[in-house]
């Protein structure tokens, strides 16, 4: 029987190392430690042995099972060890692979032609004030001296959203509202935002465009206060050359009315093809505030007056970057859009 116990903890131990991983373990661990293991039931037997042999073999069946218990500790100490260290070898993070690039937006060249607005007009003491798209037909209209049938509404065709409430064709409209909230401060503004106009698209003309409208009411400004601020506006954005030239013209809303023009900036004036050979690049359509919209406003004509003008964005941008087609702007092809 001592010999047997010998031979089975022998047995036990020289399958012990050639055991490689915890499943290996576990079957080890059940056929010479479990319950139905050799060595269980030599132990559960014990009390069937003579009385001379018994505390022999109790005391090496005692120390098997103790040294292979010893043995199954350390076997699993080692491959806990093994396992971990080949996970981490295996599931390691490859540090040396390049990273995924992150794209990086821009902006848009409308909005970076605003914002060298916004900081022009900026330096000029002018604030920022920005009004709806979704306007009425009273104050894209009305309000503005253009009562229901009057001629002028056919220079600005729209989208309409019911018998009132339309998609602004300028941003007049926003002039208004400052006047109305402001009042009775004096008001030297800018109010950029997007307009739309039913339509033909083409080369030239898009249903959704940017305006910056600017609006200056105070007491006697005068005519020559928005030549000026054109003049200075038109050299800070192009050049300290620049020279700006007047027509009269027609707005409803404006008294006089004038159309501002500058000389071009490619061929300064001599005729090429951005000026269809005509010397002048047209600015913006402006005027003195008439009487009836600083009324309405609630501005009294008598005691104040004042200047506005209507400037297009996108058309500028084209001219400084030689651009053909304003849809462009608008087609969302990063070729374009990537140039700027
Ligand atoms: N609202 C006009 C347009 O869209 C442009 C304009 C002209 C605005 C004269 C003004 C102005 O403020 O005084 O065609």
């Amino acid at each position: 029987m001592l010999e047997n116990l010998h031979k089975l903890r022998d047995k036990a131990l020289h399958a012990l190392e050639s055991i490689t991983d915890s499943e290996e373990l576990e079957n080890w661990r059940i056929e010479h430690l479990g319950r139905k293991s050799e060595l269980s039931q030599i132990l559960r037997n014990l009390g069937q042995l003579s009385p001379e042999e018994r505390p022999a073999v109790g005391q090496l069946a005692n120390e098997v099972k103790l040294a292979l218990e010893a043995a199954y500790d350390d076997k699993a100490k080692v491959l806990k060890r093994e396992e971990l260290e080949r996970a981490l070898r295996e599931q390691r993070i490859d540090v040396t692979l390049p990273g995924r690039p992150v794209s990086l937006g821009r902006l848009h060249l409308t909005t970076q032609t605003l914002r060298e607005i916004y900081a022009i007009f900026g330096q000029m003491g002018f604030q920022v004030y920005e009004s709806p798209d979704v306007e009425t037909d009273e104050l894209n209209f009305g309000l503005l001296n253009m009562p229901p049938h009057h001629p002028a509404r056919d220079m600005w065709d729209t989208f309409w959203i019911s018998d009132e409430v339309l998609l602004r064709t300028h941003t007049s409209p926003g002039q208004i509202r400052v006047m109305r909230e402001r009042y009775p401060e004096p008001i030297r503004v800018i109010l950029p935002g997007k307009c739309y106009r039913y339509e033909q698209v083409t080369a030239r003309s898009e249903h959704q465009f940017y305006q910056v409208e600017g609006l200056a009411v105070g007491h006697a400004i005068t005519l020559t206060d928005l030549i000026g601020t054109l003049t200075e506006f038109a050299r800070r954005l192009y050049g300290p050359q620049r020279r700006i030239r007047i027509r009269g013209s027609y707005f409803p809303f404006t008294e006089p009315s004038i159309e501002a023009d500058m000389d071009c900036i490619l061929c300064g004036g001599e005729g090429c093809r951005v000026c269809r050979y005509s010397g002048w690049l047209e600015v913006c359509g402006a005027g003195m505030v008439h009487p009836v919209v600083l009324q309405n406003g609630g501005y009294d004509p008598d005691e104040w007056s004042g200047f506005a003008f209507g400037l297009g964005v996108e058309r500028p941008a084209m001219v400084k970057y030689n651009i053909d087609d304003i849809r462009l702007f608008y087609g969302n092809d990063l070729r374009f859009l990537r140039q700027f």
